[in-house]
């Protein structure tokens, strides 16, 4: 079976003018648009130095002192790759030309309402824009989707996402004292992941928990149930406070189908920032034949890979060159329903036991 992993590039790359300079932009933007070869026009950060950094070491020309100055002065066409907390993307947004072509971090808000904002400005601004839900184009996701629309694993009906970590949280100071945390900053990708694969859920199941060690952000670990009907099983379990060694770290996605099954394994969680290598394995029922998993070596991994996958796909889109915004702020907005459903969930709780009920 062939694996194909590489997302369709654009044929006329737009410039891209980044908006945020932080961890992100960093560690996966930059180096992912240095990989695909495309221009990056210029950079804006409220922190001036950081902007400047980012620029001495990737080779951007323009570095801009405002907002204003970054909107007035991109050229024609530009893409504006906004990379700052949730809770700045309104402001950011509202200074951008209209008919831009955006591209914005997630989560899209830090709630419904102002993703329901976020939606509406988009909106009314007549943006082309997508939300980076890069997990969609992680190279074996890639590689997961392909195989499953080719019907090799048959009708899919169980995902399971999990995550069993220790993750630096100190490395982002806006995370600490939000009311909301893992679901809408990490979980997020992974919901937004099983509607991908299965489409809406009906209902949410969710509770998502503090750490002992970790009670200034609002939760760091999280179990998810996306409920869709009796026969499709899609859920996400995430601790982010295994802090006992690699042994029994975990980072997985599988898939199980009637036919067969797939399961990936994303390194960078692992370890993270170092990250371990991924793997990508498969298994075809074949009558008669005890199954057997097949590995396959994936040569591009999640950072920096999955952001040149979403950034091509709104290029591509932005050209003509493709019909399908995959990861369209509308879509997103769909999935920042899920995750308020999830906090909903959580929030409201389970069937509380009557144990008071029993025979005399
Ligand atoms: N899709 C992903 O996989 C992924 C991964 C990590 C982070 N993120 C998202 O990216 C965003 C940034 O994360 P990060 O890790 O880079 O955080 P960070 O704290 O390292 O960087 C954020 C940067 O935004 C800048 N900033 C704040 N307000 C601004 C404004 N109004 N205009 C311009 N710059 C502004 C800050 O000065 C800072 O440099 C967050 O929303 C986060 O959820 C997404």
């Amino acid at each position: 079976m062939e694996i194909k992993y590489k997302p369709q590039m654009p044929v006329s790359p737009r410039p891209i003018v980044m908006i945020g300079a932080g961890g992100i932009v960093k560690g996966a933007h930059l180096p992912a648009y240095r990989k695909a070869g495309w221009k990056v026009y210029g950079i804006y950060d409220v922190q001036r130095d950081k902007a400047a950094e980012l620029a001495a070491t990737f080779g951007i020309r323009h570095i801009f002192d405002s907002l204003e100055q970054a909107a007035r002065e991109s050229p024609a066409g530009a893409v504006f790759d906004v990379a700052v907390p949730a809770s700045k993307l309104i402001e950011v947004l509202r200074y951008l030309p209209d008919g831009a072509v955006v591209m914005m971090q997630k989560p899209m808000g830090e709630n419904i309402d102002e993703a329901r904002e976020i939606l509406k400005l988009c909106r009314e601004k007549r943006f082309i824009a997508a939300v980076n839900f890069q997990m969609r184009f992680i190279p074996a996701v890639v590689a997961a989707k392909n195989i499953i629309d080719a019907g090799f694993i048959g009708e899919l009906h169980d995902m399971e996402i999990r995550m069993n970590i220790f993750h630096p949280w100190n490395l982002w100071e806006f995370l600490f004292h939000i009311p909301r945390m893992e679901m809408l900053y990490h979980s997020i990708h992974y919901m937004d992941l099983l509607r991908y694969f299965f489409g809406n859920p009906v209902k949410v199941y969710a509770k998502t928990l503090k750490h002992p060690k970790m009670m200034q952000l609002a939760s760091t670990r999280s179990v998810i149930l996306l409920d869709y009907d009796n026969i499709i099983k899609a859920h996400i379990n995430t601790n982010h406070g295994h802090e006992f060694g690699m042994k029994y770290q975990d980072s997985f996605i599988k898939f199980e189908g009637t036919e067969g099954a797939i399961r990936t394994t994303l390194g960078l969680n692992i370890n993270y920032p170092d990250g371990v290598d991924d793997t990508f394995e498969y298994c075809l029922l074949r009558e008669g034949v005890p199954p057997e998993w097949t590995s396959v070596h994936i040569p591009e991994s999640w950072f920096p890979d999955a952001f040149v996958g979403s950034m091509a796909n709104l290029l591509c889109f932005a050209e003509g060159s493709t019909p399908v915004l995959i990861n369209h702020v509308d879509s997103a907005f769909q999935t920042m329903q899920v995750v308020e459903a999830a906090y909903l969930s959580s929030d409201s709780g389970g069937t509380v036991i009557d144990y008071l009920d029993r025979p005399a």
